[in-house]
């Protein structure tokens, strides 16, 4: 397995984004195995529409993906997590030669391989723990032949639209000639419906969002009290996004990495965005990554997008 993601850049990280003001913490650090688990939990919560929306529009949209893509693609996944959605597509392509299930999440990336390989037997299954936020090498044993990337579950959200174009650039580089992609995208809509969906009444993402500052004191030897912080999920109607914060429930000063680092009462950690698209929108990220739209598949509710795009 190639290893291109050491969780030593945590501490790093964290130490320049808690320094800088507004607050912030980087997004990617939310995964490790306990934020793996909360997340699949977040899947299934009743608020949180977009993972069952999506899977009801892949199986509609898999036959004419499967058509346009032909025989013999290997399949890349970005942030593969548990592997759960590449199957509708894997099943409906015309004999598959690879699957490259990428992920920072070490953990997670094992059970997806897994999966997959007990699902499809004979694809052969190519692991690559990666920051896909940076360019990273595709395994030197995989089959040549067009590559369809896949990144599902609107992941492309929890980037500024600028970073999404990095990545979309990125990814086209890394595919190569001739690629196409699969990309879900959640749509604008009604702030109140957004708001629940990252704020749930169970209490499973303040769970996930919190969960970064426990990992902080696990894995980087701080000590922030977690009761003295609340999730909070705020949606920017300016910016279009639902934006996740930690906020400092009363002043107080935490240690990390031999710093001492204060807290006003009511001052937010800023840990993650997950903008929502306007087709149009997204049209014109994707022109500007290097890939032109194919197709695109919404569910009745206008919920979600599936999207094919092929490199430009
Ligand atoms: N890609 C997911 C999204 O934007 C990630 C996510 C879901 C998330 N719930 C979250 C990230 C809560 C942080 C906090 O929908």
């Amino acid at each position: 397995m190639l290893d291109a993601a050491m969780p030593s850049g945590l501490l790093a990280d964290a130490l320049a984004g808690l320094a800088a003001s507004p607050k912030t913490l980087p997004c990617k650090w939310l995964y490790d195995a306990e934020g793996a688990r909360l997340f699949e939990d977040i899947t299934r919560l009743p608020e949180y529409y977009p993972t069952r929306t999506e899977m009801l529009i892949l199986p509609q949209a898999s036959a004419a993906i499967a058509a346009a893509c032909g025989p013999g693609v290997a399949v890349v996944e970005f942030g593969s997590g548990d592997g759960s959605k590449v199957s509708v597509l894997l099943s409906a392509l015309e004999s598959p030669s690879a699957y490259v299930p990428v992920d920072i999440a070490a953990e997670w990336l094992d059970a997806a391989a897994a999966r997959v390989a007990a699902e499809q037997p004979g694809l052969a299954v190519l692991p690559v723990v990666a920051d896909f936020t940076q360019y990273f090498p595709l395994p030197a044993e995989l089959p040549a032949g067009p590559r369809l990337g896949f990144f599902p579950g609107s992941t492309i959200g929890n980037f500024t639209p600028d970073e999404a174009v990095g990545f979309l650039r990125r990814a086209r580089e890394v595919l190569g000639h001739g690629a196409r992609m699969v990309l879900g995208a959640d749509l604008v809509k009604a702030p109140a419906v957004l708001e629940a969906a990252y704020d749930d009444a169970q209490g499973v993402t303040a769970a996930f969002n919190l969960n970064l500052l426990a990992r902080l004191n696990r894995e980087a030897g701080a000590d922030f009290e977690l009761a003295s912080f609340r999730h909070e999920a705020r949606w920017n109607p300016v910016l279009e996004r639902v934006e996740m914060h930690l906020v400092a429930r009363r002043a107080q000063v935490v240690t990390l990495g031999g710093q001492r680092i204060g807290f006003a009462e009511g001052e937010s950690i800023h840990t993650e965005n997950s903008h929502k698209y306007r087709p149009d929108r997204l049209r014109q990220l994707a022109e500007a990554g290097g890939w032109r739209d194919l197709a695109l598949w919404t569910d009745p509710a206008g919920l979600f997008s599936v999207w094919l795009l092929e490199a430009a």
